[in-house]
């Protein structure tokens, strides 16, 4: 499962060091529509909740996530929102009191690279195929008819190394696999490692992907197949 335990302490510190643009992510997000109860699913350290919440006080947000060490960050961070709610759960037993107008994943359970000139594939943080469909036909229970699920894209995934704004030297390695990919994060303070985290991830074809949220009456908005590097989200109305 993918649990982001050791990474927890210096997941704000990397990601806002350049990995996450967060401000852009709201924007791609709401994207000019009005917006309903919302939840995020694998919300972290609550960095994209923060962001929705100041924008918009009045909106009830639902963040969950597995790791409660990420958790932990994200009820500090938001805990001057009154209209935030935190839950630890994981989202192949996802049990919530009610349905959402928005649900949306950014680098959270599922998302998609996309790469220029090829189709997108979905990415999951569950390992296997029954957990996914369990997950999936949790989530899509959660989304009100007429209501949308957006899941965020990236580019793709490759080894590099670089210095975050801490002065430590972040970096990645990716280790391709039959299911799918095992992504290793690292973070160094001179020569000591204070961070190794390795997460194993499944991937799934586009075709495939939208077919399985298709059977749980997630639809695919148009175009999605040729959807640009430059969209944030890839978004499916449930109906
Ligand atoms: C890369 S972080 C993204 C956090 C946040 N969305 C952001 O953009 O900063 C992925 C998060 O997904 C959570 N996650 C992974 N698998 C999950 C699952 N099955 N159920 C709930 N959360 C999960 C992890 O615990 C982790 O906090």
């Amino acid at each position: 499962m993918g649990r982001y335990t050791n990474m927890s302490g210096y997941y704000d510190v990397i990601m806002t060091s350049g990995y996450y643009d967060y401000p852009k992510i709201v924007d791609g997000l709401i994207n000019g529509h009005a917006v309903g109860h919302v939840l995020e699913l694998g919300c972290g350290t609550g960095l994209i909740i923060e962001e929705l919440a100041r924008r918009k006080p009045e909106v009830p947000i639902t963040g969950i996530d597995l790791t409660p060490e990420m958790l932990a960050i994200a009820q500090n961070r938001l805990r001057p929102y009154q209209n935030v709610r935190l839950q630890q759960q994981n989202v192949c037993q996802l049990a919530l009191p009610h349905q959402h107008d928005l649900v949306f994943s950014y680098g959270g359970v599922w998302y998609f690279v996309v790469e220029e000139g090829q189709a997108p594939f979905m990415v999951s943080h569950i390992p296997t195929h029954e957990d996914n469909l369990r997950g999936l036909e949790k989530m899509a229970s959660h989304i009100a008819t007429g209501g949308r699920l957006m899941l965020g894209t990236q580019g793709p995934h490759f080894n590099y190394q670089r210095p975050i704004a801490n002065g430590m030297v972040y970096s990645q390695e990716i280790e391709p696999i039959e299911s799918g990919f095992i992504k290793h994060y690292f973070l160094d303070d001179g020569p000591q490692r204070v961070m190794a985290q390795t997460i194993h991830y499944r991937t799934y074809p586009f075709e495939q992907a939208c077919a399985m949220l298709a059977q749980l009456g997630l639809q695919a908005d148009a175009a999605a197949a040729q959807t640009p590097a430059s969209q944030l989200f890839i978004g499916f109305t449930k109906t």
